[in-house]
């Protein structure tokens, strides 16, 4: 079953808690937050305080995407609040194996993001140790970009390899995501699809997340 995690970023963020409130009665599976730093990405969003008050508000699981130059200061706490999943980039982590274990030590779900320009070979090193994979589908930093089709055969190539070394990964999708392109990135092996623009651009947040969930290939 396809997870829809529509991201916050999109939001109207003076309405959070009612926004919060709609999307989980729309039907979305998982809350995406977006932390960005003005250093890794060139805009910034929020950090720990407001992630911190949402995890104690939101009644389904938080998928943290840490688009930040030193995810590894966030990772303790994000523990300790349990948090569900939380994502760090590739292209921002030096030390890859101590940071999921820092994430699984607490019992979250620990993920890997990828920029849409990374092979996906270069976490198959790490293949099994991860909970789950974030590809990128456009360059992070911003809501409401085109989507990047080159992440089909990614999908792809990632699928094949985790079913047969890590069969309970989980791939997620970021950016672009709509209805149009949802169907394929089902059929090439996504397990989460993450939409902001594509969601709370529309006034019917319930419509706009069954519609992804729909329409198959
Ligand atoms: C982009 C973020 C995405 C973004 C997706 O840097 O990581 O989560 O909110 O927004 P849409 O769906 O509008 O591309
Ligand atoms: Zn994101």
């Amino acid at each position: 079953m396809i997870k829809i995690a529509p991201s916050l970023l999109s939001a109207d963020f003076i309405r959070l808690e009612e926004e919060i409130c709609k999307i989980q009665d729309a039907g979305a599976d998982i809350l995406h937050l977006d932390v960005m730093d003005g250093h890794f990405v060139p805009n910034l969003t929020f950090g720990l305080p407001v992630i911190k008050q949402i995890k104690k508000f939101a009644k389904i699981p938080i998928d943290v995407h840490l688009m930040v130059s030193n995810p590894d200061v966030y990772l303790e706490t994000l523990g300790k609040w349990n948090i569900d999943y939380v994502s760090f980039h590739q292209e921002a982590e030096n030390h890859i194996h101590r940071q999921l274990k820092v994430l699984q030590d607490s019992g979250v779900k620990a993920g890997i993001a990828l920029n849409p320009a990374t092979p996906v070979e270069t976490i198959f090193p790490v293949i099994s140790d991860l909970d789950f994979v974030l590809i990128m589908s456009v360059n992070p930093g911003f809501g409401g970009q085109s989507f990047i089709p080159l992440v089909y055969d990614k999908i792809e190539k990632l699928r094949k390899l985790a079913d047969q070394v890590n069969p309970d990964l989980e791939i997620e999708v970021d950016g672009g995501v709509n209805n149009i392109n949802a169907p394929k990135l089902i059929s090439k092996g996504s397990d989460i699809l993450v939409a902001g623009s594509f969601v709370f651009g529309s006034a019917d947040y319930k419509n706009q997340i069954q519609s992804l969930r729909d329409n198959h290939v």
